[in-house]
């Protein structure tokens, strides 16, 4: 949407600065200028300290105060008022070259175009098409094209730079989504997605199942680089979502010493929770060939060597004891029963005075838009599982050994956490 990005661009303050280039190291003068705040310092290293607080805006709209999400999306007027009944044609249009749009910012990222590029000093489109290995006319074109969407920056002579947006494409940007981008509208879920009616009509689950005949996490254990890109989104994720997460839980539970992060991932969030728990220690709990495949240096960075430690496993078969176990977005990837599955296996495990949060996108009442209603989609286009109300997460908890407690918005995003105790 072209009014979206430059309205995230305008957002989140950044200029196409004159900068000295900083593409591999990053100095906090660097970073300030690059709009990534170090918000009380930085204990992590340039990583779970970032300020997240910009991140969600678009999707601001907590579970209890809500406002149309195309509303949300943009709050430039002009925008929101094409999206509205007045103007159903452009709204329509947006919506169809939205996918256009997803798919130039893909290329791009895929060809490394934002890799080879610097925010500070332009290159000439055919420069980067020797270094990179591609046809220099077509290149040219969807380098226009992705400047025409505000994530690159044209000059005179068919030179580009990276715009404020467009750095964070870069892998090495200390924020990048570059892994988001790969992942999500990569050719694999675009593949999954292409399923979408067929799905609806035959009342069945997982394109990517239908498309690959397996899982994603079972194509992941075949295709190391696609494996990679699956964690390094996940990670992602948690750069935009982990602060706010940690700001919600803020001193509950500061008392529990183990806390155990089921299908943690790389263990970003539980960084960011260990880091105002001195006393705590934490286990990421993984799939084998993920727990070995290593951390990225998280913990290194943040300091929490021997703090916390991974283990392989399988969380339909066991869970290792802890106090608080931590989901972020893992229960939505199963369905009901499966669900049911991994919750009576955590109860097993749970110690006395134990709990369980979930961290998810919780789906309101009805008629009340929210950024959750989308994900649900893509959860059905790439798995068995969805994204789901309060009353369902009572549900399958109450078949399982736990009932809920509490439900509390995360601030900023349109994130929700649920408490569970167990019965
Ligand atoms: C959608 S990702 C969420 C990752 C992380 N919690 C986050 O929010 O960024 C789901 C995670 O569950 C892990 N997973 C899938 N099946 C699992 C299993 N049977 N046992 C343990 N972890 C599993 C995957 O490897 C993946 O990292």
């Amino acid at each position: 949407m072209r009014d979206h990005a430059s309205g995230t661009e305008a957002t989140i303050s950044m200029t196409e600065t004159s900068s000295p280039a900083t593409r591999r190291t990053y100095s906090p003068a660097d970073l300030e200028q690059m709009n990534v705040n170090l918000s009380g310092g930085d204990p992590y290293g340039g990583l779970c300290g970032l300020d997240q607080s910009f991140i969600w805006r678009p999707f601001k709209s907590s579970i209890n105060h809500h406002t149309h999400p195309l509303e949300q999306a943009d709050s430039n007027k002009e925008t929101t008022r094409m999206t509205t009944e007045q103007q159903p044609i452009p709204a329509i249009m947006d919506l169809v070259t939205g996918q256009w749009r997803s798919q130039v910012l893909q290329a791009g990222v895929a060809l490394g175009i934002y890799d080879a590029l610097s925010a500070s000093q332009s290159s000439a489109a055919t420069a980067v098409a020797a270094q990179i290995g591609v046809d220099e006319a077509l290149l040219y074109r969807l380098m226009r094209a992705s400047a025409g969407i505000g994530l690159l920056v044209e000059e005179e002579g068919a030179r580009f730079r990276l715009s404020g947006t467009g750095q964070f494409l870069s892998a090495d940007h200390p924020q990048t989504l570059r892994d988001m981008v790969l992942l999500n509208i990569g050719p694999e879920l675009y593949a999954a997605w292409a399923h979408l009616p067929a799905l609806i009509r035959d009342g069945e689950h997982d394109g990517f199942r239908r498309e690959f005949g397996h899982i994603v996490f079972d194509h992941a254990r075949e295709h190391p680089a696609f494996a990679e890109v699956v964690q390094g989104a996940m990670t992602c994720l948690s750069t935009m979502e982990a602060e706010a997460v940690r700001a919600t839980l803020d001193r509950r539970h500061a008392a529990q010493e183990l806390f155990c992060d089921v299908g943690g991932g790389h263990g970003y969030l539980l960084a960011a929770l260990l880091r105002d728990r001195p006393q705590a220690k934490g286990i990421v709990f993984e799939l084998p060939e993920v727990a070995v495949a290593g951390d990225a240096g998280i913990t290194a960075k943040a300091g929490l060597v021997g703090r916390i430690s991974r283990q392989g496993g399988d969380m339909f078969e066991a869970v290792p004891e802890a106090d608080i176990y931590l989901m972020k977005h893992v229960l939505h990837d199963w369905n009901d029963d499966e669900c049911r599955q991994i919750l009576r296996v955590i109860r097993k495990s749970v110690r006395e005075g134990g709990r369980l949060l979930i961290v998810e996108w919780v789906v309101p009442g009805p008629n009340e838009p929210h950024f959750a209603t989308l994900v649900d989609i893509h959860m059905l286009c790439a798995s068995s599982g969805r994204e789901r109300t309060r009353a369902e997460f009572e549900a399958i908890g109450a078949d399982s050994g736990w009932h809920v407690t509490n439900v509390w918005d995360v601030p900023q995003t349109p994130l929700a956490i649920v408490e569970f105790d167990p019965v």
